[in-house]
């Protein structure tokens, strides 16, 4: 059985911790039974134990109390690695999603849901991940929109990574009135913009106070490139999750040319994950 789980970018500006977008490119999972688990594509040296994978499928196995069958998984892993692209999320829902499949579809969405957040914490990246498209997680509420089409999301991966626990830890706690009433209003106008293609108010997803104010100090050249990326054509550039890879939003292709940059342009993903 082959499956694939797609790339998400968290937050999109302004939705620290609840909003994300499913995007099309992805991670491919081969899986088979085994008498004990194989690992075959994964990155780095982690133990079976400490492998996302293996522990998203032993959660949705105790959660429904069945008894744990291992698995030989072959990962072929397009998603780059700790780069703001849901590498990890992809992990954890290509876990709960074996573990479904293998068990005629015991699991509702919303329970992998459930089970994927708990493992990540928030859910703005394992939403889009089971569901597609752009989605919206408070608690059991689930918000999911059809993106229009004709979007065009580029990804800008640079070499520097930055690691999440750190980028969580210069987010404040507390904010101004302000910038509560500035990020609420720019979210609901973004969503819009999005789902009904309004290329005048899209740049609003670039009023984040939330988190990118802080965090763009942790990615070398941001606001360079951000200049850049608006001069040739792009409607916004803003923070993929905690970093470093950013996102351009456009209503055209655009022609980057930047030798530090790899750059790849993506429309929405709808089905989120799927079997293939
Ligand atoms: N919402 C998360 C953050 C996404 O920005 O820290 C990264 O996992």
């Amino acid at each position: 059985m082959k499956f694939k789980v797609p790339a998400t970018s968290a937050n999109l500006g302004l939705g620290f911790d609840c909003m994300g977008l499913a995007l099309e490119l992805y991670d491919y999972f081969e899986i088979e039974k085994a008498e004990r688990w194989e690992l075959l594509g994964f990155y780095g040296s982690i133990s079976i134990d400490e492998n996302l994978f293996v522990t998203a499928y032993r959660k949705a196995s105790e959660y429904k109390g069945y008894k744990e069958d291992p698995l030989k998984v072959i990962l072929e892993d397009d998603i780059p690695i700790s780069r703001g692209l849901g590498s990890s999320a992809a992990l954890i829902v290509g876990g709960i999603y074996a573990f479904n499949i293998k068990h005629d579809n015991v699991l509702s969405r919303g329970e992998m849901l459930q089970i994927a957040t708990e493992i990540e914490g928030h859910p703005d990246n394992v939403a889009p991940a089971i569901y597609g498209g752009l989605c919206v997680v408070k608690d059991d509420h689930l918000l999911r929109i059809d993106v229009d089409e004709r979007w065009n999301f580029g990804i800008w991966i640079i070499d520097e990574k930055v690691s999440t626990s750190e980028a969580r830890k210069v987010v404040p706690f507390e904010y101004s009135r302000d910038d509560v009433i500035n990020n609420v209003s720019c979210v609901v106008l973004s969503i819009d913009a999005l789902k009904n293609f309004n290329t005048d108010n899209i740049s609003l997803i670039m009023e984040d106070r939330i988190h990118e104010p802080f965090r763009k100090k942790l990615i070398p050249g941001f606001e360079k490139r951000k200049e850049y990326a608006l001069s040739i054509g792009a409607k916004a550039f803003i923070i993929s999750g905690s970093g470093s890879t950013c996102l351009s939003i456009s209503d055209k292709s655009l022609d980057v040319q930047l030798k530090d940059v790899v750059y790849k342009e993506v429309k929405v993903n709808k089905e989120g994950v799927i079997n293939v």
